[in-house]
């Protein structure tokens, strides 16, 4: 697990710099997507370098981590929405390339069961961006979530659905209490994992990600045991850190040659 702590922009940079290595090399890259406020500035980024540099995604495909159930089709906070918005209509994905876990499923452990076959069909996903939660989730893997768990229906905690509540008007009573998420298992097959925190808020999540114990009290701990993870942290999200100044050292004397 490599840590970086910087400045904002410059996490997005990197995030965004390596999807476009990634892209270069391989055009029709599999990336996994995800929704909420972390990764904002790294789509941000990719828009740019699509129009400016002409980075294609005309071949690529991507999955999102999750979505809410029950949110009908044309609810802004729907996180087929969310992503069509802020980066998939802003670039040159193809139509239907972009996919989501279907929240509206009249039969949810068959849609659950069909995204994992989708993802799979797909060749697996190649770079996966994550956020973290305040109290340690990634997808919506809530905390006592199995380290093994494919995609399934979760309840959402109340810390989260409070969290989450900006994106609902402030209102919490109209956050769904039920989502279908990526399981552990689904994002830990991801080949680079890319995990963003930002704000305060994330500290101690961060400090239990890159320092505590594997737990599922701490869903994103299982993360420690894959091989290629690139955790972008910011300072005030870098605040419980232990290993702060290590990894501020290794991050400035890191070989030019190495990428993330
Ligand atoms: C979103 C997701 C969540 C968020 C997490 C952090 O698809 O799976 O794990 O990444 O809740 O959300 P923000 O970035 O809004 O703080």
């Amino acid at each position: 697990m490599e840590a970086v702590i910087a400045a904002p922009d410059e996490l997005a940079r990197l995030a965004a710099g390596a999807i476009e290595k990634l892209l270069g090399s391989r055009p029709d890259a599999v990336i996994g997507l995800a929704t909420g406020s972390s990764p904002l500035r790294v789509y941000d980024e990719l828009v740019r370098l699509h129009l400016e540099a002409g980075l294609s995604f005309a071949r690529a495909s991507a999955f999102t981590l999750d979505e809410y159930v029950g949110l009908p089709p044309e609810h802004p906070a729907r996180y087929l929405n969310v992503i069509t918005q802020e980066i998939a209509q802003r670039v040159d994905f193809a139509p239907g390339a972009v996919r989501s876990p279907d929240g509206l499923a009249a039969d949810i452990p068959a849609a659950c069961a069909a995204y994992e076959d989708a993802v799979a069909q797909a060749g697996g996903v190649d770079l996966q961006i994550l956020g973290i939660g305040t109290d340690g989730h990634v997808g919506f893997n809530e905390p006592g979530s199995s380290l093994a768990s494919r995609t399934r229906i979760k309840t959402l905690t109340e810390q989260t659905r409070t969290d989450n509540a900006r994106f609902f008007g402030g209102d919490i009573t109209a956050v769904p209490h039920h989502c279908l998420t990526q399981g552990l298992a689904t994002i830990m097959a991801a080949r680079h994992i890319v995990l963003i925190a930002r704000g305060r808020a994330k500290a101690e999540a961060v400090h239990q990600l890159v320092e505590g114990p594997v737990s599922a009290m701490w869903p994103a701990t299982i993360l420690q045991h894959h091989p290629h993870v690139t955790v972008l942290i910011d300072n005030p999200a870098a605040s419980r850190l232990q290993l702060g100044d290590y990894f501020r050292s290794t991050y400035a004397a890191k070989p030019t040659w190495q990428g993330l």
